[in-house]
């Protein structure tokens, strides 16, 4: 099976946006990818429910949206309504994160959990069997167009041990500075979905780059 592609529209061009979802829509790329960001739980702020909602009308290809929210368990039900196929939330900003995945299945959504750098992929032991996507960051969240944090492909081979040896059906998605080469790796490692958003957006040919990362 080919690897999804899921590019990050946080480096689109904002204020030519229904061009850029247009050209992802044209593409073999499989989601978009959201960044929901508050300024709290990362030191930056992006955009949030209304062009969620925006964009839901122009996208014709799930939504993946990546909530770095503290609480997130607040705005599940208010990110279903904006459109959101999957919905990942940071483990990192959960207390009762059993709870939160089940409420976001309950709305039919795809439950994530996201992971940052620092967090041990065997944080999910217990938990596994509950989540659809799992969402490691490459960077640390909160910008685009960070460099790729090596460590991550030894937590992609950990994660697909963990998922082999239960019955977990998750999905590997890596999220951070992305491109061909390092794409490549993660995909040998055994990663099914990458987030690309400098590397799609900022090139001359998103197109050919989307093409490319899909088949590696
Ligand atoms: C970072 C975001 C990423 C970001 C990736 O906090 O979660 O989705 O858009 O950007 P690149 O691909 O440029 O590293
Ligand atoms: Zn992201």
């Amino acid at each position: 099976m080919s690897i999804i592609v899921s590019p990050s529209l946080l480096s689109a061009d904002f204020l030519h946006l229904a061009k850029d979802i247009e050209m992802v829509n044209e593409s073999p790329a499989d989601w978009f990818h959201l960044d929901i960001m508050d300024g709290v739980f990362v030191p930056n702020i992006s955009y949030g429910l209304p062009l969620v909602s925006q964009i839901k009308k122009a996208a014709r290809k799930p939504l993946d949206v990546h909530l770095m929210i503290i609480q997130p368990e607040r705005y599940v039900e208010a990110f279903h309504k904006a459109g959101a196929d999957i919905l990942t939330v940071h483990y990192e900003a959960c207390t009762h994160l059993h709870r939160t995945l089940q409420q976001i299945k309950s709305l039919g959504m795809k439950a994530g959990v996201a992971l940052n750098p620092h967090t041990p992929v065997h944080d999910l032991d217990d938990i596994i069997q509950d989540i659809d996507v799992v969402l490691l960051m490459s960077v640390n969240p909160g910008f685009g167009g960070q460099s790729f944090i090596e460590s991550t492909l030894q937590k992609v081979t950990k994660l697909k041990q963990l998922i082999k040896e239960t019955t977990s059906s998750a999905c590997i998605e890596v999220d951070g500075g992305v491109n061909f080469e390092t794409g490549r790796r993660l995909v040998e490692a055994g990663a099914d979905a990458l987030v690309a958003g400098s590397f799609v957006f900022n090139s001359p040919d998103p197109k050919k780059n989307i093409e490319g990362l899909k088949n590696l």
